[in-house]
This record gives structure tokens, C-alpha cells and sequence, in this order.
């Protein structure tokens, strides 16, 4: 894997942003995979504003999202549609039918993470995607156990995620404690990834993913196997 690390968050925000532009310049059909949480955030913003400046287009761009609570009604602010709308979405060019996040209100999972799966098949898989890490080194949803699932999939979070994603909400409780997710198997098959890892409480899992060991312990471990992987990290991280 390769690694940058940058002085600061915006920084690293802004070079996270850079890659896509670039990807969408030379391919403005991609299919993207992006991600949610606190990490992207700023660089959804350099992208609006890379946006607002005529510097990337989205209106052939494909889109599909990592994971989704589960069960979260799509206008509830705290699903990851929400989250998209209004980090991102509602701020660029991009179709609404050509964005995908797993329905987290489905009445039938199984049809639902199968329906994905397809949908992702049949735009010929992900040409870049953005991770970020959990401190438990969860990538999407995939939780650190003794097996990792490689296709879309329900998923208890764990109370080390519902800790961390308390932050987002008003008490522990309201936490959603399942999720959907993609799976292993889709994130290890696309062409290429961006990590985005920032602040000091994701030091320790940094260091744990750059050793030499891979491990269901920690689910982005599995990223070394992968071929193109660049580590986008701010100094507190590194
Ligand atoms: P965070 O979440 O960006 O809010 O830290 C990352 C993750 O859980 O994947």
C-alpha cells in the first residue's frame, strides 16, 4: 500500500478530492464507491467547491455507497442518504438515478443485498472507491471477527462501532445496532482505493494495517492483497 501523509485534514481532504476530479476527467462514466462518517467529509467539500469552479463534472458519474444503517427510513437524518444529500448530492450535477445506497428499510435483506450486488455487477464493478476506517479497522461495515463476508450483507455492529458512532447521535441508545453493508469480496475487487485516515484516534489501527499480516481481526488488513491502494493520512494519524 502506498501512503502520503499530509500536515493537515483539509489538506489531505483536498488531495483525496484531487484524485477523484481526476478520475472523473478521465473517465466521467466512472463508477464510484464512497464512503460516509466524519473522514470524508471535508473532502466532499473540496469537491462542491471543485464543483462550483467548473473543475469536475458529475452527470455521467455512477455512484454506490459502502453501507446503510439498518433500519433507518431514507429521510431520517441519520441515515447515509441523508448524509449523501447533503454532503454531496444535492451540491453537484450528479443524476439521482445514478446514485445507489443499500435501502436500509427494506422488508426483505436478502433481496435487497442481492439487488445491489447485481446493480454493482452490472455497471462492471467500482473504478475507484473511498474507504475509511473504523479504530476497530472495520472498512464499510465489515466488523473484525473469525469470518468476512464478500457479498452485501446484514451486519450487527459492534459495540466498539456503536461507541464510535454515538458521536453522530443524541444518546448510545438510538444507535442503530445493525447495519447493511457490501462486503469484502466487492471492496477487494474494484480497480482502485483511497484510504482516508485522520486524527490520533486512528494511529493505533494505522500501524496495525501496515504490518506485515493479515488478519479477519482487523477486516482492512485484507487491503495489502490488494494491488492499487494509496493510504491518504493526516500527521496526527501517521
Ligand atoms: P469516521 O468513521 O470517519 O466517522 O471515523 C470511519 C468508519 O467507521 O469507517
Amino acid at each position: 500500500m502506498n501512503k502520503i501523509v499530509y500536515d493537515s485534514y483539509e489538506q489531505m481532504s483536498r488531495a483525496a478530492a484531487e484524485i477523484i476530479i481526476e478520475q472523473q476527467t478521465q473517465k466521467p462514466d466512472s463508477v464510484l464507491g464512497l464512503a460516509t462518517g466524519s473522514t470524508p467529509m471535508g473532502m466532499y467539500r473540496a469537491l462542491v467547491d471543485a464543483h462550483h469552479a467548473g473543475r469536475v463534472d458529475f452527470f455521467r458519474a455512477v455512484t454506490f455507497n459502502l453501507d446503510e444503517y439498518y433500519r433507518i427510513p431514507k429521510n431520517n437524518t441519520h441515515s447515509y442518504h441523508y448524509y449523501m444529500e447533503h454532503n454531496l448530492f444535492r451540491h453537484v450535477n450528479i443524476r439521482r438515478k445514478n446514485t445507489h445506497i443499500p435501502d436500509g428499510d427494506t422488508d426483505d435483506v436478502d433481496a435487497e443485498c442481492a439487488r445491489y450486488d447485481g446493480l454493482i455487477q452490472v455497471h462492471g464493478g467500482i473504478d475507484l472507491q473511498v474507504l475509511g476506517i473504523g479504530a476497530n479497522g472495520h472498512i464499510g461495515f465489515n466488523e473484525p471477527g473469525q469470518q468476512l463476508f464478500t457479498k452485501t450483507h446484514l451486519v450487527k455492529l459492534t459495540d466498539k462501532t456503536i461507541q464510535d458512532n454515538a458521536k453522530f447521535f443524541d444518546r448510545i441508545e438510538d444507535v442503530p445496532r445493525y447495519a447493511i453493508t457490501m462486503g469484502m469480496g466487492t471492496i477487494m475487487q474494484v480497480k482502485k482505493i483511497i484510504l482516508l485516515i485522520s486524527g490520533r484516534n486512528k494511529a493505533a489501527i494505522f500501524k496495525k494495517i501496515m504490518r506485515d499480516e493479515i488478519t479477519t481481526d482487523i477486516p482492512a488488513s485484507l487491503l495489502q492483497i490488494h494491488g492499487d491502494v494509496t493510504v491518504l493520512l493526516d500527521k496526527e494519524a501517521a
